[in-house]
This record gives C-alpha cells, sequence and structure tokens, in this order.
C-alpha cells in the first residue's frame, strides 16, 4: 500500500482527469454532432449533478497547472482524443490512464496541495471522487434503466427530470433484452403509473415508452395489458392534445398486434368505436386516421391468420365497413394506402358481404376514383414510383373485390 498522502494526492489528480476527461467527452461530442451512443447521451442527460463537481473541479485544475484552460491543454500529445473517446472501461483503466498522463512535477505540487487540505475536507473530497468514478465508469444499460426508475419513483422529482426520465427509458427498451429487463426491474408499473400524471406531455411520453417496450414482444405486451392499461390508453387516444393521442393510439397498437387477448380487451373496451369515430372524422389529425387504418389493416390481417377464432362483429359493421372506404376519398396519398391495405384484408374476411362493400360502401366507385387521381399522378413529374406502387396496390384490391362479388352472385 502506498503512504497516505501519496494515495490521495492521486485521488486527486484523478478528479482532476476526471473532470478533463468529461470536458472533453463533452466537446468532442457536441463538436462533431455524434450521438456516440444512447449510454453517452444519458451520460450527459443525466450529468447536471456532476457539473458543479466538475466544475468546481476545473476550479481545482486550473489552479493546480497554473493556467485557465485547465488540464486540457497539457495533454497535447495527440492520442488522447482516441483514449477519450469511449469514455474508460473499468475504474483500472481510467487508474492507467491518469498516471500514463501525469506529470511528476505536477503531482508533487498537488500532492503538496492535498497536504493543506483539513481531514474533513480531504474525506468530503474522496466522496466526491467516488461518486464522480461510479458515474464516470460506463454504466450497463440495466443500471441505466435503474437510475431512470429510481428518478420516476422519486415523487419529488421535477416535472422536467421526470421527462427526461421518460425519454431515457425510450431509447433503453428498444433492444428487446432491455425491454424485458424493464418489467424485472419493477419499470413497467413506474411507467404505468405516469398515465395518470396530470401533465400531458409526460402522459404522452409514457404511453410511447409503453408502445415501444411492448413491440413485438408478447412477454411485454401480457405483462402491461395484465396491469390494466388498455383502457386508460384507449382513453387517452380522445384526448385533445394530439401528442397524448398520437403516442396513446401507437401504444395501444403495438400492445394489441397479434395478441388475442389483448383484441378481446381491445374490442371489450370499444375500441373498435373509437377506430370508427376518427377514421369517419376528416377534421381529426391525418396522423391519427392513418393509425388507425393500419390498426385496422393490422386487426383484419391478424384475423385472417387466426382461422378457427370466429371473426368479430366489428368487421361486419357497415358504418365501420363504410369509414374505412371512405378514406380512400382523403387527399393524402399516406391515408389512401392505408385504407386500401385495410379493405385488402377486410375483402379477404368470411362475415363482411360483398354486397356491402358495393352497395353501402360504394367500394367500386371509390376504386374507380382513385384510378384516375393515380392516372394523373402516374404522368406527372413527383411521386410518379409511389403512384405506381399504390395503383398497383389498387389494382390488387379491386381484383379481390370482384372475386369476392362473383363468390357472392354465384352461391345465390
Ligand atoms: C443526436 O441526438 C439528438 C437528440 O436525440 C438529435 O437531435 C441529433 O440530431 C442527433 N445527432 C446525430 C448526428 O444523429
Ligand atoms: C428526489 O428528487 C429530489 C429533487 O430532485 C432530490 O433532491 C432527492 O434527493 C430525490 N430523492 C431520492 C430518494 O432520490
Amino acid at each position: 500500500m502506498w503512504p497516505k498522502q501519496k494515495r490521495l494526492a492521486l485521488w486527486f489528480l484523478l478528479l482532476a482527469s476526471a473532470a478533463a476527461l468529461a470536458a472533453t467527452f463533452t466537446a468532442t461530442a457536441r463538436a462533431d454532432g455524434i450521438n456516440k451512443s444512447a449510454v453517452g447521451e444519458l451520460f450527459w442527460a443525466t450529468a447536471k449533478q456532476e457539473d458543479d463537481l466538475l466544475r468546481k473541479a476545473a476550479a481545482d485544475e486550473s489552479a493546480i497547472a497554473g493556467n485557465d484552460e485547465g488540464k486540457k491543454n497539457d495533454n497535447n500529445d495527440g492520442d488522447h482524443d482516441l483514449e477519450f473517446d469511449g469514455g474508460f472501461s473499468s475504474l483500472d483503466s481510467m487508474l492507467q490512464w491518469a498516471i500514463g498522463h501525469s506529470d511528476p512535477m505536477k503531482m508533487k505540487e498537488t500532492a503538496q496541495d492535498v497536504q493543506r487540505l483539513s481531514p474533513n475536507e480531504l474525506k468530503k473530497r474522496q466522496l466526491e471522487i467516488k461518486e464522480l468514478m461510479e458515474k464516470l465508469r460506463t454504466p450497463s444499460d440495466a443500471k441505466l434503466m435503474q437510475i431512470a426508475i429510481d428518478d420516476l419513483k422519486n415523487s419529488s422529482l421535477p416535472l422536467e427530470d421526470r421527462h427526461r426520465a421518460l425519454l431515457e427509458l425510450l431509447i433503453l427498451v428498444e433492444p428487446i433484452d432491455n425491454a424485458n429487463d424493464l418489467g424485472k426491474l419493477g419499470g413497467l408499473a413506474v411507467v404505468v403509473q405516469e398515465l395518470d400524471n396530470p401533465d400531458s406531455e409526460i402522459r404522452a411520453t409514457a404511453a410511447w415508452v409503453l408502445g415501444k417496450a411492448s413491440q413485438n414482444n408478447p412477454a411485454v405486451q401480457n405483462q402491461i395489458l395484465g396491469l390494466g392499461t388498455l383502457a386508460k390508453l384507449v382513453k387517452m387516444v380522445r384526448s385533445s392534445s394530439l401528442e397524448e393521442a398520437t403516442k396513446a393510439l401507437y401504444a395501444v397498437s403495438a400492445l394489441i398486434r397479434s395478441n388475442t387477448g389483448g383484441q378481446e380487451l381491445f374490442y371489450a373496451e370499444t375500441g373498435s368505436l373509437m377506430l370508427q369515430d376518427i377514421m369517419s372524422n376528416p377534421s381529426i389529425d391525418v396522423r391519427l386516421r392513418r393509425k388507425s387504418a393500419s390498426l385496422v389493416a393490422d386487426l383484419a390481417g391478424y384475423q385472417l391468420e387466426i382461422t378457427n377464432k370466429a371473426e368479430h362483429p366489428f368487421f361486419s359493421n357497415h358504418f365501420f365497413l363504410k369509414s374505412v372506404v371512405d378514406l380512400t376519398a382523403s387527399t393524402d396519398l399516406d391515408l389512401q394506402e392505408k385504407a386500401l391495405m385495410a379493405i385488402k384484408n377486410l375483402l379477404q374476411l368470411q362475415t363482411p358481404e360483398a354486397l356491402v362493400f358495393k352497395d353501402i360502401c360504394g367500394l367500386d366507385e371509390a376504386l374507380e376514383r382513385m384510378r384516375k387521381q393515380l392516372e394523373q399522378l402516374m404522368v406527372g413529374e413527383d411521386q410518379t414510383d409511389y403512384a405506381r406502387d399504390l395503383e398497383s396496390l389498387r389494382k390488387e384490391v379491386e381484383w379481390i373485390f370482384l372475386r369476392k362479388l362473383e363468390k357472392a352472385q354465384s352461391s345465390t
């Protein structure tokens, strides 16, 4: 073991190095606009507390180095950028770096400086260093999620930090393993709780996180559904805040996609009526209408896959079917495309009748109107490829429709 004084001196030097490291990391990350990784970004998002400590350290350091720029200028040997780049993977590597870059003269001065500190000040400094090192180590995603979850559990956390914690989770839950961990860490319940937050932006972000976490993940879907979340989300879709409504609908779609139990809950919560209301109201934002049409396409598509299950009566409701077909009259091509995909799947179901599509929904006229519109777009300069793709989808729908009509006529 080193003598106590020397050890303290090294600690002190490490604090200075850590400050320089952090400063450089920020500078490079900002200058070259690189998002080093979710971790790097989160590191800075959570760095608020460190700021004071770092500023203090930088001041101490300047005093030692005898210049205002701090330690950074002393390391102009050209290779430190590389070492700075990824941060340090362990305390050891940081120690190595600190030793490798230390100037014996300065170390001596530092040691003298440290000697002037009172035992209390030294103790405090040690604690600060420990805390800083803990934070500078590249934490695992699980650790980062735990931090965000703990933040959300803190009832006195300011709104802004609460929002930040949710945004961190949003990035972290993207990999499927992390999404699975979120439940294990107790994070799902905490995020679900935020759906009751009085702040609409917080509610929207919480819904976004839940949607992201449950995407293509039946286990997480079921955990979230088990928390009784769907009813709340369906209600949120009717929010007057577009952001909240959009994120809630995103979450609903992700939660029930290819999930039989989830879809049963959705119908029980009159989710189908909600979709119909959105689709049949042209004054509702087009993003919500597109998402609704997509969800209809999805639900009908899933019903086509699980042939052993009776089709939901919703699929043969005339008002509902008409609201889907009417979307094709929109000026928004994206919405038209999503409507066509929904119609294509609906036509292939058993219960919706061909004659309903023809006589009540006016599908033949709708398809003809689209054909003319797309024909014009295909000779134009813009959107030619998109119009061509859309036309081939339209043709496919028309073909399926005509076959369904023929089948209906031959069976009567
Ligand atoms: C980095 O991330 C931020 C926020 O997530 C974003 O605004 C920015 O465009 C990203 N920069 C790059 C280069 O991807
Ligand atoms: C809760 O948040 C407040 C405000 O940010 C903070 O002062 C306090 O230390 C936090 N409590 C816990 C237990 O983390």
